[in-house]
């Protein structure tokens, strides 16, 4: 989809769709819906009137013009109450007139920013959430499928603004949102592709694709090079798979002076049978998405190199599939893990924390100064946490608060959970330095707890995005399946850490 910022009165634009909007309750449309209001002779002020238009969030009403003004169609999208506006429903409303325009044939959408003026947003912050919305809103998952969309595909997206002195900032703006939500799809592409379209061999040519385009330096370790460094973990979950096992490594050397370095971790099991602590079959075919981690760390990697974000940046991302066959690892197997700590494995359906155990470990020898991994780690965070926050947990508050402030701008709900030692006690074994399960109760701490060993005093934050990475109902700005979390996260934090 192509972006443009225009100067101009959105009434006057030759367009299949412009989009105004209203607060709920206003009853006289001012700023750029009054003027829309005007040129429809009244149009939107009658419907208000009448009851039709409340502008109530997310509402849509379509006015078409028949030739009166140069937009083919008016969409005014309700905003909610004024004192309940936040920068996601920017995101929102802009999916959902996006959306509305593209079932009736829209093939350019023009519109004003949401959430300047009376919202009382920066204008900057509110172009990238409307860009952000509109693109990801519009995002599909067709690949497989060969019977066409009975819609078409929105090819142009432009934002007019009347203020000229505003353009350079709305201009970075649609860049940025540009970059990170057409990140964020392609995150959802790789999650959303069956587990044989995406082995350990085909995410590791994703990424060979990415640092291409944009200029990552990329290294890629084999079985070999995994013995050489003892990287017991990785090798042992990938014992039962056909497929050989990988790990990523994607750097960006944006300020190649400072030593301060940001590790990437992401889960990459590209499907997850559970191993010989098999899964029951119901729903099974969810753990397709079991690398969503490794994922969003691969094209956030891209996202940052776009940015050219003053900040070294590493991606790191163990992939393998888990599954049970004659030569797999077994439920009280003990493996040695790179940092050179025993591990008893009680379930080898907890394979995420071994093979992070060994990517945390070599990040941690490549010198990272901070790290931050991302993994569908546990049932038990969605448990806790409903299919609405990823779980965050740390070794250093604030890193941690960092990461918390990415998150909350770019929309993707986190939320903190303890790390008390206490609860390091449940993962003691008998036979080994630790085991890889703690039991049922707290199992989203137990798990975060043996990554700390890992991490060592490395400034660290786990996030459990197994309750967010996959949506079984279509939300505003994702459809069902992968949304791509923690995409924004990610890039956010490379930014807030960034040199100025
Ligand atoms: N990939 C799963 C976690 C998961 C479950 C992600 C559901 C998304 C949706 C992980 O590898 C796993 O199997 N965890 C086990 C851990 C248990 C054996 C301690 C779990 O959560 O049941
Ligand atoms: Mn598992
Ligand atoms: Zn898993």
């Amino acid at each position: 989809m192509e972006i443009r910022i225009l100067r101009g009165d959105i009434a006057q634009v030759a367009t299949d769709g412009a989009v105004v909007n209203l607060f709920e309750g206003v009853t006289q449309p001012g700023g750029a819906t009054g003027a829309a209001d005007a040129a429809l002779g009244g149009a939107i002020s009658q419907l208000i009137a009448s009851g039709e238009i409340k502008g109530k969030l997310n509402e849509v009403t379509i006015i078409h013009s028949l030739g009166r003004i140069p937009p083919r169609r008016m969409l005014v999208v309700g905003l909610g109450k004024r004192e309940e506006f936040t920068l996601d429903r920017v995101r929102q409303v802009s999916a959902t007139a996006a959306k509305a325009l593209r079932h009736a044939g829209a093939k350019s959408i023009t519109t004003i920013v949401h959430g300047g003026g009376i919202g009382g947003l920066e204008p900057g912050t509110a172009a990238q959430a409307l860009v952000e919305g509109t693109v990801l809103g519009l995002y599909t998952f067709r690949r497989h499928m060969t019977k066409e969309a009975d819609f078409g595909e929105v090819e142009s997206l432009t934002i007019v603004e009347r203020d000229v002195d505003k353009t350079p900032i709305l201009e970075r703006a649609c860049t940025r949102g540009k970059i990170v939500a057409e990140a964020t799809n392609l995150c959802r592409n790789m999650v959303n592709e069956p587990a044989n379209y995406m082995t350990p061999t085909l995410m590791a040519e994703k990424a060979r694709e990415v640092a291409d385009a944009h200029g990552l330096e990329l290294r890629v370790l084999e079985r070999q090079e995994m013995q050489e460094l003892g990287m017991g973990g990785l090798l042992g979950v990938a014992q039962g798979s056909r497929e050989p096992p990988k790990l990523i490594i994607l750097s960006h050397r944006g300020d190649p002076s400072s030593d301060r370095n940001l590790g990437l971790v992401g889960k990459g099991i590209t499907f997850d049978s559970g191993g010989i602590s098999i899964k029951p079959s119901e729903r099974m075919e969810e753990m397709k998405g079991d690398m969503a981690g490794g994922a969003a760390v691969i094209v956030a990697m891209a996202a940052i190199a776009q940015l050219k974000l003053k900040m070294n940046v590493t991606g790191l991302v163990p992939t393998t599939e888990n599954l049970p066959d004659g030569a797999a690892y077994k439920p009280g197997d003990v493996l040695r893990a790179m940092s050179g700590k025993t591990i008893e494995v009680i379930s080898t359906d907890a394979e995420g924390r071994l093979i992070l155990a060994d990517a945390l470990a070599y990040a941690r020898k490549l010198g990272v100064s901070h790290l931050v991994d991302a993994a569908t780690l546990t049932g038990a965070c969605s448990i806790a946490l409903g299919p609405v926050c990823t779980g965050a947990f740390t070794n250093n508050q604030e890193l941690l608060q960092k990461v918390l402030e990415a998150a909350e701008a770019a929309g993707e709900k986190t939320w903190q959970m303890p790390m008390h030692e206490e609860y390091r006690e449940l993962i003691k074994s008998d036979v080994a330095d630790i085991k890889n399960v703690g039991g049922r109760a707290g199992g989203a701490i137990t798990a975060a707890m043996f990554l700390a060993e890992f991490a060592e005093d490395t400034p660290w934050v786990h996030l459990d995005i197994a309750p967010t990475s996959f949506q079984d109902k279509d939300t505003a700005y994702a459809p069902k399946g992968a949304t791509g979390v923690p995409v924004g996260t990610f890039v956010n934090l490379a930014q807030a850490l960034a040199s100025k």
